[in-house]
């Protein structure tokens, strides 16, 4: 029965293999479940974890699923959905908000075909090349900044809209240099 399971689960068996290696060498220490957790959505080229994953998971530890499930859904940093090659964070909070955080943040779902995931009031969208994942935060607690955006990690402090043209396009340059 455990048999059938495995072979109908989504995972390479390379895959399988670094998942079991993570598993093992956590086993027994404290915080298992989120340590593993964490390795192995960082092993995964798009930074997520699969619903196939998660039940191979909870196979190999004989960790529930609904509970597995509860810990990726609790911690915003983990992600059920694959992640884009590069992220782009726009605050939403009031002190952003009022300097015009939504109008950048339409501007770049425009830009990228999302607006209809974003009136549906999703807070995390990625294209479909998953070269992009746009998200939004509730404060980067630099309000005095704002409005903020981070792109790659790198904290922007009052974002323009033309400043923020300029910055997608120059990642979007070297996305399509990289493809030549
Ligand atoms: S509201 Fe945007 S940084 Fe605080």
């Amino acid at each position: 029965m455990a048999f059938k399971i495995l072979k109908e689960l989504k995972i390479s068996s390379e895959e399988k293999r670094k998942i079991d290696e993570i598993i093992e060498k956590n086993r027994g220490r404290e915080g298992f479940l989120l340590t593993i957790l964490e390795e192995i959505q960082e092993i995964n080229k798009h930074k997520y974890l699969p619903s196939d994953v998660l039940e191979y998971i909870s196979m190999r530890t004989n960790i529930p699923l609904s509970r597995i499930y509860n810990v990726v859904t609790f911690y915003s940093f983990f992600n059920l959905k694959p992640q884009g090659e590069h992220l782009i964070t726009v605050c939403r909070g009031t002190a952003c908000h009022t300097k015009g955080s939504k109008s950048l943040l339409l501007e770049l779902a425009g830009k990228m075909n999302f607006l209809k995931e974003l009136e549906s009031g999703e807070n995390s969208f990625t294209t479909k090349d998953n070269k992009f994942t746009i998200q939004t935060v509730a404060c980067f607690g630099q309000c005095a900044l704002a409005p903020v955006v981070a792109i790659d990690g790198v904290i922007y402090s009052n974002m323009t809209s033309s400043k923020l043209n300029k910055l997608i396009s120059s990642l979007m340059n070297s996305e399509r240099r990289r493809k030549k």
